[in-house]
C-alpha cells in the first residue's frame, strides 16, 4: 500500500485536471479559473508560461499591483512577529496602526472601526450596526446591487436575479428601490432627471410600503460593481444623504469595490463629494491579504455593547501589515493622482473604440479606474446579444494577453479595473488589443447592416 502523505505532491498541472471534482462548481461563473503561479505588477504567470496584461486586479483588490515590494515585505516582517492575535483576547501593533492611520482618509466623522475578513462581513457589520443603534428593522437596498454572499448581504444583493435563485427565505425587511442608472433607464447625460426619477421611487417606498419610522438604513455601492459598473449622477448620492437626514436613517456606503483610490479619490464618498454615516470596506485594502472593515463615527460605533459584534480572524495581524504597507503606497506612489490621470487617458480610449465600433459597442463610461464597456443596447432583456458580444471579447483580448472580466446581470459589460500603479504604455497596450478584439467580433458579424442587436449572435 502507498504511504499516506499529509499534502500531495501531485504538480500543479496534474492538479488542474482534476479541479472540476474538488472545487464547487458554485466558485466559477463565466470565466475560465486561470492557472497562475505569480503575479508581479499587473504582469500574471501562468502555468504553461505565459504573461497576462491584468486589467483585473483579482476584482479590483491587488490595488498596489500584484505582490507589491513593499506590502509583501511588511506581510513576512509581521508574519514572524505574530500570525494571528483575535481581538478579542489581544491588541496587536498593525491593528491600532491601522485604526489610527485610516482615520486620515475617511470621509467626515468616520473612525472608529470594527475589522472582519470579507467584504460581505463589512456589510453584515454595517446592517447590523445600524439596526443595533436605531432600534429600527427596516433596510432598503437598491436594485442592481451586490453586496456579498452571506444571507443579509445576500438578502441585499439584486445584481443577478442567479445570485438568489433557491436561497429563499432571506432575511426580512429588506426592500429595494431603483438605482440611478443612467444608461439602462434611457437617460443620456441628463443626470439631474436621471437622479430625480430614482428618488422618486424612493419616495413611493417610503410612502406606500415601507414607513420611513421603520427605516434602520439605505444601503447603496457609490458605484456599482457587480452590477455593471454603473455610475450614478453625484445628485442620487446627495439626494439619499438628504432623505436619510430627514427621516433619521443611516446612510451605509458599500464601499468594497469602490474604496482604496479604484474611483480616483481614497473613497468615492470623496469623489461624489457625499459623507455616509457608515462605510464597509475590504478588497483593496489590504493589496490582496483578507481583511476588511465596517467603519463609522464613534457617537454611532461606542454604542455597540461589548461583544454584541465580533471575529476569531478579524483585524488578522498579517493583513493589518499588509494595509499599513498599501497606504503608504498609495499615498507615497501618488496612486490616487495616477488613478484619475490614467483612468482619464483608459476612458478616453474606451470612448474613441466606442465611436469607431458603433454596431457593436453600446456605451463607454467610467470614474478613476472602475471603467466598462457596454454591449447589446440598452434592453436589459435576458438572451441579449450582448452577452456573447462581451464574452467573444473577453476571449479575444484573453488570446491576445489581457485578462479583463465580465460585469452586469447578463455579463454585458466589460470590465476594467487594473491596479493603480499602471502606466501609459499598459494604458495603450491593453486599449490596442480591446480595440483588435473588437475589430475581429465585429469582422464575424458579417457585413455591415446586420447590428448587433439584430445578428443573432
Ligand atoms: C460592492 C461589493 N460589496 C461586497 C462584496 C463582497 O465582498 P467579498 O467577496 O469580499 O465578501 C463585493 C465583492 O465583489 C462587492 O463588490
Amino acid at each position: 500500500m502507498a504511504e499516506q502523505t499529509a499534502v500531495t505532491d501531485r504538480p500543479f498541472v496534474e492538479l488542474l485536471e482534476g479541479v472540476g471534482h474538488r472545487l464547487a462548481p458554485s466558485f466559477t461563473e463565466d470565466w475560465p479559473g486561470l492557472p497562475v503561479v505569480s503575479g508581479r505588477g499587473l504582469d500574471l504567470e501562468t502555468a504553461d508560461g505565459r504573461h497576462l496584461l491584468d486589467f483585473t486586479a483579482g476584482i479590483a483588490t491587488a490595488n498596489t499591483g500584484h505582490c507589491h515590494p513593499r506590502v509583501v515585505d511588511a506581510a513576512k516582517r509581521q508574519i514572524e512577529a505574530l500570525m494571528h492575535g483575535p481581538i478579542g483576547i489581544m491588541y496587536h501593533e498593525p491593528l491600532l496602526r491601522l485604526a489610527e492611520s485610516l482615520t486620515r482618509w475617511t470621509p467626515g466623522d468616520l473612525d472608529m472601526f470594527f475589522f472582519a475578513n470579507s467584504g460581505a462581513e463589512a456589510v453584515e457589520g454595517a446592517v447590523k450596526l445600524a439596526r443595533y443603534v436605531t432600534g429600527r428593522p427596516a433596510v432598503i437596498a437598491f436594485t442592481g446591487g451586490f453586496h456579498g454572499r452571506t444571507y443579509m448581504a445576500a438578502s441585499l444583493t439584486t445584481a443577478k436575479a442567479r445570485y438568489r435563485l433557491h436561497y429563499e427565505p432571506f432575511v426580512g425587511s429588506v426592500y429595494f428601490s431603483p438605482y440611478a442608472d443612467p444608461f439602462h433607464g434611457g437617460f443620456g447625460e441628463d443626470g439631474e432627471r436621471c437622479a430625480r426619477h430614482a428618488l422618486d421611487q424612493l419616495a413611493v417606498l417610503l410612502d406606500r410600503v415601507v414607513p420611513p419610522e421603520h427605516v434602520a438604513c439605505l444601503v447603496v455601492e457609490p458605484v456599482q460593481g457587480e452590477g455593471g459598473y454603473v455610475i450614478p449622477p453625484p445628485r442620487f448620492l446627495a439626494g439619499l444623504r438628504d432623505i436619510c437626514n430627514r427621516i433619521g436613517a443611516l446612510l451605509v456606503f458599500d464601499e468594497v469595490q469602490t474604496g482604496f483610490g479604484r474611483t480616483g479619490e481614497m473613497f468615492a464618498a470623496q469623489t461624489f463629494g457625499v459623507t455616509p454615516d457608515v462605510m464597509a470596506v475590504g478588497k483593496g485594502i489590504a493589496s490582496g491579504l483578507p481583511l476588511s472593515a465596517t467603519i463609522a463615527p464613534e457617537r454611532l460605533m461606542s454604542r455597540w455593547l461589548a461583544g454584541s459584534h465580533g471575529t476569531t480572524f478579524g483585524g488578522n495581524p498579517v493583513a493589518c501589515a499588509a494595509a499599513l504597507a498599501s497606504l503608504q503606497v498609495i499615498e507615497e506612489e501618488g496612486l490616487l493622482a495616477n488613478a484619475r490621470a490614467q483612468g482619464a487617458r483608459l476612458l478616453a480610449g474606451l470612448h474613441d473604440i466606442r465611436s469607431g465600433h458603433p454596431r457593436v459597442v453600446a456605451d463607454s463610461r467610467g470614474v478613476g479606474l472602475m471603467c466598462a464597456l457596454e454591449f447589446g443596447g440598452a434592453s436589459d432583456s435576458p438572451g441579449m446579444a450582448g452577452t456573447e458580444l462581451a464574452q467573444q471579447l473577453l476571449e479575444g483580448c484573453l488570446d491576445r494577453g489581457l485578462l479583463l472580466y465580465a460585469a452586469g446581470a447578463h455579463n454585458q459589460v466589460v470590465r476594467l479595473m487594473p491596479a493603480l500603479i499602471l502606466n501609459s504604455a499598459q494604458v495603450d497596450r491593453a486599449l490596442g488589443i480591446i480595440d483588435d478584439s473588437i475589430a475581429s467580433v465585429e469582422a464575424a458579424l458579417g457585413p455591415a447592416g446586420r447590428s448587433a442587436a439584430t445578428s443573432g449572435v
